[in-house]
This record gives C-alpha cells, structure tokens and sequence, in this order.
C-alpha cells in the first residue's frame, strides 16, 4: 500500500517537474514534493504506525525517494536560474523607440558663401583660391600699400614667425623678428588677385573666396577672422559701368528685386576710383530705422578699377587693359539676410542659434 503510494509520488513528481518552466512554479513544485506537507513527508510521519519489518522497507524507500527528488529539484533550480539571467542579459524591448537621427546641415555662412558663388558662376565668373598664410609683397606691396603706407593700419595683422632653419637658437631671435615681419596672415582675399593675375594673361574673371584675419578686438561686428569673396575682372574697355550692372545683379539675386544700390566714394590704394557699395535697408526698406542709424543704407562692400600700379606689378599693360575690383564680407552678407546681429553667434557652435537655419 505505502509502496503504492511512494511509486505515484515518484511518478507524477518527476512528470510535473518536466513541466515547470520557472522558478516561481519549481518553488510550487518544491511545496507539493518536498515540503512539511507534502504526501512524502507524510509518509514517513507515519512510518511509526507500521510492523518494524515494513517499516524499515518504506523508510528506506521514501528517503530514497526523497533524495531523488531532491536532487531534481536541485537540477531544474540551476537550468531555470542560468535560463533567467541569460534572459536578462539578453533581453531586448522590440517595442522601445528607435534612437533618433539627425541629420546636420551647412552652416549659414556655408549656405550664404554657396549662393554667392552660385550667382557669379552663372555670370561667367571661374572659382579661386590663395594661400591664407601670406607675404607681405601679396598682401599690401603689389596692392601699391607700400611699407609705411597709411592704409595699412586700417587692416593691422597678424605676423608670423617662419623660420627656414630648423631651430632658432638665442642669439638669432633678433634677426628673425626683423625678417618674421614678411609673413602675415592676409588680411583681406585682395593679394588672389595678384597670384591670378600673375599666372593668367587678361581677360581674367574670377571670383576668390576664402577666410582673413585681422588683429581685432572681437565684438558684435568684429572677428578676428572672418570671410571674403573677392571678384575681379580684367580685359580691354572694361569700365565702371561693367562694374555696377555686375553688382546690381548680384544683389537683386541675394536681396531680392526691390534692392536699391548705393555708390559713394571711397578710397583703397589697389583701386581707382575706389567706392563703397551700400544697400538699401532690408529692414525698413530705405525708410530710415535703428538698424541703418535711419541713413537707409547698409554698408555692404569695397569696390573700384584696378589701379594701374597693380596692372604693372603683375606684368599687364595699364593702357591695354582695365578692370574692376571688389571686395565682399560674407558675414555681413549673411548677418543682412537673416537679421542677425551678432557675429559672435557664428563661430560659437550653439546648436540654438545653428539650428535655426
Ligand atoms: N580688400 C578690401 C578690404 O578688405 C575690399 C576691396 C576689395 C576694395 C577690392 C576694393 C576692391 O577692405
């Protein structure tokens, strides 16, 4: 009877166990088996009520029983524990949301310098480009600012100290200091026009943008870097008028059709005559306001006719040919465009202000 018992116990307690499939459901299994009150415990409660012959029988058998439980038990507890912590390391939520993508963009000056370049580009103007690292001779000599030349001090500079050979020692740093004075960093993208100039024979037309520095105070309209495009065009009878029709173009295209320009005289001594070019206000349209300090116009760029001193430190013929010259900010441009006042806000890589363009 008992042996009966002890054989259904066996039975259905390894058949169960093959069906528990977490530790929440073993520990179940573990009360209905093992515990205080399991049919085996029982069992051997009861053990005192039998004849010692069968008593020593079922004692053995249930303990036997009992131990094999046990170590099935102990089996499936360690395959359920490995199962659930590999499940844990594993386990990935198909439902979570995706990490999101962003996608950059130009910066705006980019933007700006691209469209600038688009409109001389369909005008017939080629693409240039010159060393940012300069001397002296490029940067004001062949522009007829010679050594002493007060223009100079309207674009103070950064010099550089480059050295030939390879490690000044003591003694030399005099001599160096004097000769560091023919590296600068240019100033303005005006010495392109001599390196054009100086490997092509006219007619030239070319556009040359690209990054200067000047030894400024930063603030919100100053940089001690900043960005240029400068254009040039040389060929026979080129004039003034050349001159105006080009820009007039050009700003009608970036500012819209209703721009009106203004010329007023100016002086650079790599041009004659020299003007500066202003617009009229985007902001009140020419009606006066805080922005143009209620002159209607915005100053917007350096212009002129090549100055026949420049023509003859390039090896051209000042009474062949003539040219026009111009010089452009594309911070101010792009300041003008969008209403920004602060050119700070270029260079500081705040996503707040990058992001809204
Ligand atoms: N290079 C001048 C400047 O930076 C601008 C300019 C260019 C003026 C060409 C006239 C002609 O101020």
């Amino acid at each position: 009877m008992e042996l009966e018992i002890l054989a259904n116990i066996k039975q259905s307690g390894e058949k169960e166990l093959s069906a528990v499939r977490n530790l929440q459901e073993l520990e179940n299994w573990r009360i209905k088996y093992l515990g205080r009150k399991s049919k085996l415990i029982e069992v051997l409660h009861h053990l005192s009520e039998l004849p010692v012959e069968e008593r020593k029988k079922i004692g053995h058998q249930a303990n036997e029983i009992k131990n094999f439980l046990a170590s099935l038990f102990q089996r499936r507890q360690e395959e359920l524990k490995m199962i659930q912590t590999k499940e844990i390391e594993e386990f990935f939520d198909y439902t979570l949301p995706g990490k999101p993508y962003f996608l950059g963009h130009l910066h705006p000056l980019t933007r700006v310098l691209n469209e600038i370049i688009e409109i001389f580009t369909r005008l017939g103007f080629a693409l240039a480009e010159g060393p940012e690292i300069e001397t002296d001779y490029y940067n004001f000599e062949a522009l007829n600012m010679p050594k002493e030349h007060p223009a100079r001090d309207m674009q103070d500079s950064f010099y550089l100290q480059i050295s030939e050979e390879p490690r000044p020692c003591a003694q030399e740093r005099g001599k160096l200091r004097a000769k560091s004075k023919e590296y600068l960093l240019r100033t303005h993208t005006s010495p392109v026009q001599i390196h054009v100039m100086e490997a092509n024979k006219p007619p030239v037309r070319v556009i040359m943008p690209g990054r200067v520095y000047r030894h400024e105070a930063i603030d919100p309209s100053h940089s001690a870097m900043f960005h240029q495009v400068e254009g040039l065009a040389v060929d026979e009878r080129i004039t003034f008028a050349d001159l105006k029709g080009t820009l007039y173009i050009f700003a009608r295209e970036m500012f819209g059709e209703k721009i009106k320009l203004r010329f007023r005289p100016s002086y650079f001594p790599f041009v004659e005559p020299g003007a500066e070019v202003d617009i009229s206000c985007l902001f009140c349209l020419g009606k006066g306001c805080r922005v143009c300090k209620h002159s209607g116009y915005l100053e917007l760029l350096g212009a002129g006719m090549v100055h026949p001193k420049v023509f003859q430190a390039v090896g051209y013929n000042p009474k062949k040919y003539t040219g026009f010259a111009f010089g452009l900010g594309v911070e101010r441009i792009t300041m003008l465009k969008y209403g920004i006042d602060d050119m700070r806000l270029f260079f500081s890589n705040d996503l707040r202000f990058l992001n809204q363009f």
